[in-house]
Order: C-alpha cells, then sequence, then structure tokens
C-alpha cells in the first residue's frame, strides 16, 4: 500500500522528534502493510523553515537508516503545503514539493472554524499554473463540512481529496465520520492516507482502519495503492470499482431516497 500523507520526517514539525521515533513509525507501517511512505511534513507559517530542500535531505536520512535495518520501506519527498503559506512561495519551491516529484500537489486548506477564502485561495494558485491539486483531508476542514457544494464543485474541476483513514472509524468524532461516508458514497474520496503523527498519535495503518471500516478488498486496493500509484506517476486515475450494495444502501439514506 502507498501512504500519500504521513509525517514521518523527525525534528521538523508536529510529527516524530528523533530519527528513533521516525523507525519507529516505519515499522508500524510496515507491519500495517505499506510499502511506500510520502513524507509530507507541514510547511506553513508555523513552520517557516521547512523547504523543499530540508524535506529531501531529511528523506535521504531517513531511507539511508531503513536501508541499513533492511525495512522493506521507500521514503518519498512531499508536504502538507497550508494554502496560506502555498500562496507566498514561489513556483519552483512549489513545484519542489509535490508529492513523491509527480506532479501533484498535497494542499492543506485551513482548519478554524471562521476560515474563508478557501475558494479564493485555490483559484490564486490554479491561475499561476498549479492545477493538480491533492485536497488533504476536506472531511475535517470547516468550510467543506459547511458547503459540502464547494468541495464537490472543486472536484468537479479536478481537483482529488485524500482523506484520512482514521475518519471512517470515527477517530475525529461522530460528525466527520459521518462527513467522510457520505463523500464515499457520492464518489468524491480518491486517496485514503494516514497523516501519521506517532505511533500513538494517530499511527501509519491505512490498511487495517479501512477493514475496520467494512470496506471491501476492491475498495482499500483502489483507494490505498491504485490511486496513489497513478498520483506518484501522473497517470490518469484508474476507474472506481462497483460500491458494494450495503454501501448503495447508506448512500440512499444519505441522499433520503
Ligand atoms: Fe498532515
Amino acid at each position: 500500500m502507498i501512504d500519500l500523507h504521513c509525517h514521518i520526517l523527525p525534528g521538523i514539525d508536529d510529527g516524530p522528534r528523533t530519527i528513533e521515533d521516525s523507525l519507529e513509525l516505519a515499522q508500524a507501517a510496515v507491519a500495517a502493510g505499506t510499502t511506500t511512505i510520502v513524507a509530507t511534513s507541514h510547511v506553513s507559517w508555523a513552520y517557516p523553515d521547512n523547504s523543499s530542500q530540508l524535506i529531501a535531505q531529511k528523506v535521504d536520512e531517513v531511507n539511508a537508516m531503513l536501508l541499513d535495518l533492511r525495512l522493506d520501506l521507500e521514503v518519498r519527498p512531499g508536504a502538507e503545503v497550508a494554502l496560506a503559506r502555498a500562496l507566498d512561495l514561489t513556483d519552483a519551491e512549489l513545484a519542489g514539493l509535490t508529492l513523491g516529484g509527480g506532479p501533484w500537489l498535497l494542499l492543506e486548506c485551513p482548519l478554524s472554524p471562521v476560515a474563508t477564502g478557501v475558494e479564493q485561495g485555490i483559484d490564486a494558485l490554479r491561475r499561476r499554473g498549479h492545477e493538480r491539486l491533492v485536497l488533504a483531508h476536506p472531511e475535517r476542514v470547516p468550510a467543506f463540512q459547511r458547503d459540502p457544494e464547494l468541495l464537490a464543485r472543486l472536484v468537479d474541476s479536478g481537483l482529488l481529496t485524500s482523506v484520512t483513514a482514521g475518519a471512517f472509524t470515527g477517530r475525529f468524532g461522530k460528525n466527520v465520520q459521518k462527513f467522510a461516508r457520505k463523500l464515499l458514497a457520492e464518489g468524491m474520496v480518491h486517496d485514503v492516507a494516514s497523516d501519521a503523527h506517532s505511533v500513538v498519535r494517530r499511527p501509519p495503518a491505512v490498511g487495517p482502519e479501512l477493514q475496520e471500516a467494512g470496506l471491501d478488498v476492491h475498495q482499500i486496493d483502489h483507494l490505498a495503492r491504485a490511486v496513489p500509484l497513478a498520483i506518484l506517476q501522473g497517470a490518469p486515475l484508474p476507474p472506481a470499482p462497483a460500491m458494494p450494495v450495503e454501501q448503495r444502501g447508506v448512500l440512499s439514506r444519505l441522499l433520503g431516497r
């Protein structure tokens, strides 16, 4: 499985503090069936020193350790770029922060309850040519919770979504869980990732979380392997597998049919 959103690099954001903590997280990811992790450290005003150069250097350090320990896991560079910070970065720096060096950028929209200007910010980035955007955990973004149509418009216009696996099992509460399941039922979930920070705080267990949430093997393979692979390769997204009958029932209830 490929985890497109994981805070595995040590000492540069609110993820692992030391390289030993990163190793612990890597071991947990391997145990959960993950073979590739994209290191998506925060690039935001809270961590103004984080850059593509620093992330690349840290990725090399972690991969060297994994190789030494013969752990079957590849870490690739990436970032979780906050919308407000993205607007201030150069085009070259944004290009250096894409997921695995591919064409897609993981964008974090504001999580504060009063956040506004999401659509305008995204439009500004797109006008600068940054068209291929993956929205990090939209199920937790107040602007989308308040106005699901805004998210639907963005998805219709070509943006992708990466939902946190734990959202489906209720790790972020009932409302987020309900919204995540609604997005899944409506075909608005493209990728599922761990957004892991440590083995204690949100562990890197994408497959097990999705199994616990009742998704079938075809859905899990699609959301946690086939789609993230296409995103890394810049390839067209594979067609989604048919929705199981019981989830169609959930969709009907959600849509009031
Ligand atoms: Fe994150």
